[in-house]
């Protein structure tokens, strides 16, 4: 058969070696989250993601500069012949010049954010992350949609993709930029109560469905200017409605729908730019988003569905509630240390407060001194203790507390009434009887580690302060709970020294 090459491609990627690595890439981050499912394979998980990332920005990069060559097989004259030719990128312009300068950039700022982040910033972090995938998604979406424009040909199936890429973008976007500001205090973490919030929201849905309709029939000239403007206002009011209706105590689930949000951004913006890799990253992050949304939702007893619609969990008691539960009692390191030497068995649940104070290396010297001296110690972990899904387990992971002696809370529930002390590190809202007992509690419903039907419980916290979701815990004013203030890194400590 007769082959014709094109000059440029002999030096160009074949298109076959980039959608291997694509396929590389993409088994990697498969392997990447099954690894991040359980604490003994998770650092393995985390290291098969960025080898998967690294393989694929490499091959993107390299695709970008020497442009991709394709082999086809066409009729020239009468005759089949092979066609060897450049697709996508020309081999230099400037604007490749600017998107490596931009790349190294990004790499740099990330590089500086992730070195400089607290582990409690993380929740922060992530959904700036996420606000910068969803306007990425918006500005694809525009972009696409000026190329179809100037080419004067709109598939309908390219015209959907675009609009549902650019909505779904914006959502993340305001939706990520009000998470943001919530979880890092910059605004008030408190409900907005608007008048018929799940009407508006599900309003703007059905708006945009038709708007989406619309466009498909008739995305050329004014009308699609005119569409996609308004589909691009509308998605970003919605994100910053469908947040901030979303209580403080709910957040842990909203970041987890953002993820999940950025994930199918990202696969719109990759059948928009016709590219496999985005299309599966997507997919995965966006399915296992709203998987991990759902197991929070189970976790705090709240119903998927209503999340999705915003607003959730905002019903029920007033936030800070005052209520008169009687006199709470206080207890001195010593005495702590003593109950503990005279105990057989121990729980530790710790929570937000263990990670403010650094706490962890003090506790996880605490508990290799307590199993020294014969007394069983482990470790209840909330799923959402802390301020991100397994922000427990790092802590303690890093500390080097072994991982068999850290239960889940559902592992564990059943042996509180079995138990001597437990030890409530920084916890709150995890450890509060009134989420099983009040059901006028704003976090009433949410299943919590139920130490209170432990012997005798100490309390470590600075004050008789509320936790995140700002309602009080009838918990430390029980008989047989102790409080014992001051910062818990210190606190733990003292106890150390007394044993
Ligand atoms: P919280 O209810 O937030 O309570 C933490 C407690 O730690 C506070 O009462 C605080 O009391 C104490 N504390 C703070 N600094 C301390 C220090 N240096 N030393 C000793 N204690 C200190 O914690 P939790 O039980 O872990 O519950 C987590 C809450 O965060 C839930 O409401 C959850 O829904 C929400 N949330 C979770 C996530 C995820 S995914 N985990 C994400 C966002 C929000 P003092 O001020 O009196 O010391």
């Amino acid at each position: 058969m007769p082959t014709i090459v094109f000059e440029g491609a002999r030096s160009a990627l074949p298109i076959s070696l980039v959608q291997g690595s694509y396929i590389i890439a993409g088994l990697l981050f498969i392997l990447a989250l099954a690894g991040l499912s359980k604490h003994e394979t998770s650092k393995r998980g985390n290291i098969l993601g960025m080898i998967g990332m690294a393989v694929a920005l490499g091959f993107i990069i390299l695709g970008t500069v020497l442009g991709v060559s394709d082999t086809m097989q066409l009729e020239v004259l009468g005759q089949q012949t092979l066609v060897t030719g450049f697709i996508k990128q020309p081999a230099f312009s400037w604007a490749l010049v600017v998107i490596v300068c931009a790349m190294l950039i990004g790499a740099v700022i990330g590089v500086i954010r992730a070195l400089r982040v607290e582990m409690t910033g993380m929740p922060e972090l992530i959904a700036l992350f996420h606000s910068f995938v969803g306007i990425a998604a918006v500005f694809v979406g525009w972009v696409s949609y000026f190329a179809f424009a100037a080419s004067g040909h709109f598939d309908p199936l390219h015209s959907g993709e675009l609009f549902v890429g650019i909505f779904i973008g914006g959502v993340t976007f305001t939706g990520s930029i009000i998470a943001f500001l919530k979880l890092s205090a910059r605004i008030n973490s408190a409900p907005l109560k608007l008048p018929g919030r799940n009407i508006l929201n599900l309003g703007a849905l059905a708006v945009f469905i038709v708007l989406t309709v619309v466009f498909v029939m008739a995305p050329e000239g004014s009308t699609g200017l005119v569409l996609i403007s308004v589909a691009t206002v509308l998605s970003l009011l919605l994100g910053l409605h469908l947040v901030a209706s979303i209580g403080g105590g709910d957040m842990p689930v909203v970041i987890s729908m953002l993820n999940s949000y950025s994930g199918w951004a990202a696969a719109a913006v990759g059948f928009t730019l016709d590219n496999d890799l985005l299309i599966i990253t997507g997919a995965l992050v966006g399915s296992s988003g709203a998987y991990l949304s759902y197991i929070m939702c189970k976790a705090m007893n709240r119903n998927f569905i209503s999340v999705i619609a915003g607003g959730f969990g905002s019903d029920g008691g007033v936030v800070g509630e005052e209520k008169d539960y009687g006199e709470h009692r206080e207890i001195k390191a010593p005495e702590a240390a003593d109950l503990l030497k005279n105990a057989s068995s121990v729980i530790i649940t710790p929570g937000y407060g263990m990670a403010v104070a650094q706490a962890q290396s003090a506790v996880a010297d605490l508990t290799q001194k307590l199993r020294s001296k014969g007394v069983t110690v482990r470790f209840g972990i909330h799923p959402v203790a802390g301020r991100l899904p397994g922000h427990m387990n790092v802590l303690l992971a890093e500390a080097k507390v072994p991982y068999d002696i850290v239960l889940e809370m559902d592992e564990i529930n059943e042996d509180f009434p079995d138990t001597d002390v437990v030890l409530v590190i920084g916890a709150n809202d995890t450890v509060n009887p009134a989420a099983l007992d009040d059901p006028a509690s704003p976090i009433a419903g949410m299943p919590v580690l139920e130490v209170w039907k432990a012997n005798q419980v100490i309390v470590f916290k600075r004050s008789m302060a509320t936790g995140y979701a700002g309602v009080q815990n009838p918990l430390f004013f029980k008989e047989n709970s102790a409080m014992l203030f001051g910062d818990a890194k210190e606190r733990v400590g003292d106890i150390v020294k007394e044993l």
